[in-house]
């Protein structure tokens, strides 16, 4: 078998055979196919695409190529949850606390920040002294324990797609049906759990800009799961504005926090009981109605944050910081955006709202640079919303006042104040099973 013979035919779009997904993966993996043959065959596969089986192969060769984590030694169902990524996106902190809090075992890997989009593991770390890297025996004991725990990726999880990703990040292949599907299911079947909530994110801040395409997305990445014996389910929720008013690590925490208590923002509050909600039901633990009223109990009556609370002590985190969210260090610079005319919000660019805190410093612009957890962004006034010229829409925080400048006139062109009131756009947009 001969990489660019495998290339030359899916270039004129025939499909592969399993042994030829399989070498090409496994080749990757070993070095013995190079960055620029795979990178060739990524640009192949985004102009014609893969069929359904040909997405499966590749998906489970990718799982494969690393650790398949075996969870039966945490007892009773494991539900896991991913988001394709998004802006102010914290519900993996609110949503895994409720599912324990009902019974439910998340044994959850999360990210770090991935360009605009923040990530799950950056957000924890800015609770002093919380652990996100476990021996696997500490990460089973713990959710056997209470119910949950979050860490990082393992070092050997999906190696091909870690590869992979990295050649598609600089060859212009990330927006890629079938690449993406692969991508994160194949994280997804090798993390072990029996049950799958997909969060797939659309508009300006998602990685798929239109609803068909996040459609398309949910529906091969629920078909991958279902062929894994895996129960999957997919949410469609928007990512056209920030979700919630908080944007950055540590602003992040406090605002789950506040959700967990009762106190969060409303949109923020209602996709996690929703996302919570379908957890519960792919754990067999009601109908749709029953579900989310369970989940809602929880936060009323406290069960969701104490979850919450011994999750961050189970992982060594300073527990005082989220008894009381004022301990967290706040930053050194604060800069105000004022509206500079009447009317509505009618336009919040979820992308930029994420670039301009990216460039505050709450995420990298360079690999491995480290992360201001502070930096960050509040958002005063939101999509929909009535302001009158001088009123403060956002407050942009960062521990370096020269970010400040290059920020603010991104987040100003984020925002479009206009005379009408915008029509409301649905949290959740379609459920795929
Ligand atoms: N997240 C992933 O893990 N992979 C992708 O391809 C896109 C988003």
């Amino acid at each position: 078998m001969r990489i660019f013979d495998i290339i030359t035919k899916k270039k004129h779009g025939c499909a592969l055979t399993d042994a030829e997904i399989e070498y090409m993966v496994d080749g990757f993996v070993q070095n013995d196919i190079a960055d620029y043959q795979m990178a060739a065959m990524l640009m192949a596969i985004w102009f014609k695409g893969m069929n359904d089986h040909e997405l499966f192969v590749l998906t489970q060769a990718m799982a494969r190529s690393g650790d398949m984590i075996d969870l039966s030694a945490i007892t009773g169902k494991k539900v896991d949850k991913h988001s394709t990524g998004g802006v102010g996106d914290k519900t993996t902190l609110v949503i895994a606390p409720i599912v324990a809090a009902c019974g439910g075992k998340v044994a959850k890997m999360s990210g770090r920040g991935l360009g605009h989009t923040g990530g799950t593991i950056d957000k924890l770390e800015s609770i002093p002294k919380m652990r996100t890297s476990l021996q696997q025996a500490e990460f089973f004991s713990i959710v056997n324990k209470i119910g949950l725990a979050v860490i990082g990726q393992t070092g050997n999880l999906a190696p091909a797609d870690k590869k992979i990703y990295a050649l598609r990040d600089v060859t212009a292949t990330v927006d890629s049906i079938p690449l993406i599907a692969s991508s994160i299911m194949s994280k997804k079947l090798a993390a072990g759990s029996d049950c799958i909530l997909l969060d797939v994110k659309t508009g300006s801040g998602a990685f798929m800009k239109t609803l068909d395409e996040s459609i398309q997305l949910a529906q091969k990445m629920v078909a991958i799961g279902e062929q894994a014996g895996r129960k999957t389910l997919a949410l469609i929720t928007d990512m056209d504005i920030p979700l919630g008013a908080a944007v950055g690590n540590s602003l992040e925490v406090i605002e789950a926090i506040n959700t967990l208590q009762g106190n969060g923002p409303k949109d923020l509050t209602n996709i996690c009981l929703q996302l919570a909600a379908n957890m519960l039901y792919l754990l067999d633990k009601g109908s749709m109605p029953e579900c989310l009223a369970m989940a809602q109990k929880t936060i009323e009556d406290g069960s969701a944050f104490t979850k919450f609370a011994a999750m961050v002590e189970a992982q060594g985190g300073d527990t005082a910081f989220v008894y009381d969210t004022s301990k967290f260090a706040r930053a050194r610079y604060c800069k105000r955006i004022l509206a500079d005319a009447d009317g509505f919000i009618s336009k919040m660019n979820a992308e930029k709202c994420g670039i301009a805190s990216v460039m505050l410093g709450a995420g990298r612009e360079v690999k491995d640079a480290s992360i201001d957890f502070s930096a960050g962004i509040m958002i005063r006034k939101k999509y929909g919303e009535a302001v009158r010229k001088g009123d403060i829409l956002a407050e942009l925080f960062t521990s370096e006042e020269k970010r400040l400048e290059e920020a603010a006139l991104v987040y100003k062109t984020a925002i479009i104040i206009s005379k009408t009131k915008p029509v409301q756009i649905p949290l959740v947009f379609a459920r795929v099973e």
